[in-house]
């Protein structure tokens, strides 16, 4: 039997204790086991996602993990810290992070095996801008972002950790990625993986995903789940997306 699909929500710069709990409650009741649901929200809320999910079939996790343990790091936030709020997963290199903070590839691969030290699963993002794909460069920019993470990491980490592909161009835009470019990239991420020793890491969609085309994503080959951002603010539309996934 194939491994569940994995559907991660990313509430990026949104929410407030009132807004979440709503949120939160809607989905731990709208919930089943069969699919693999985690949010990852923002650090003020790490705590009020670890009360109202624990004991559900809902993960939670960051959206963004310091490559420093601890010391002089001011509004840095460890992996460790990051389990003492019951974190399973944590998103690294989100697009958003590597063009407004300058997060560069050697960042984000330190990132990487600093969350997998500390047993979070590293959610690694990896795409191209729509210049990178006008140029033609999909194929370089993304093996060339695995790659870093890839020759940076343990074996051990390698098999655990999620490559979300997130093409910047369809990230918020509404105009998630066409079925070919999807099928083209996975299985390009997918023989890197292999030749890396990582031939079972999940391999996530990321772009405009929503509950009208989630269905059509998830069954492309090599699509093992989904990285959804806007829509997963909306826990019906979140939970219709996990639907599409079981079906
Ligand atoms: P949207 O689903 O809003 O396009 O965002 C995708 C994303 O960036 C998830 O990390």
């Amino acid at each position: 039997m194939a491994a569940a699909k994995y559907i991660v929500g990313n509430w990026k710069l949104h929410g407030s204790v009132q807004e979440n709990a709503a949120r939160l409650a809607a989905l731990k009741a709208g919930c089943r086991s069969d699919v693999a649901l985690a949010v990852c929200v923002p650090f003020p809320y790490l705590a009020q996602a670890q009360q109202a999910l624990q004991g559900s079939a809902i993960a939670w996790g960051a959206q963004n993990v310091s490559e420093h343990a601890k010391g002089a790091f001011t509004g840095e936030v460890s992996a460790a810290m990051l389990t003492d709020f019951g974190c399973s997963c944590v998103i690294v290199g989100h697009s958003e992070r590597r063009s407004l903070y300058g997060e560069d590839d050697a960042t984000v691969a330190r990132k990487v095996q600093a969350a997998a030290a500390a047993g979070i699963t590293p959610i690694v993002c990896v795409g191209e801008t729509l210049s990178e794909r006008e140029r033609g460069e999909t194929a370089q920019v993304v093996t060339r972002q695995l790659a870093a993470v890839l020759v940076h990491v343990s074996t051990e980490t390698k098999r655990h950790m999620v490559v979300a592909y997130e093409p910047v161009w369809a990230i918020g835009t509404g105009l998630a990625a066409s079925e070919e470019d999807v099928r083209e990239v996975h299985a390009l991420l997918r023989e890197q993986l292999e030749r890396a020793g990582a031939a079972n890491a999940r391999l996530l969609y990321g772009g405009s995903v929503k509950a009208s085309n989630a269905k059509t994503l998830l069954n492309i080959a090599n699509v093992d789940g989904a990285l959804v951002g806007g829509a997963s603010l909306n826990a019906e539309e979140f939970l219709e997306i996990a639907q599409a996934a079981r079906a």
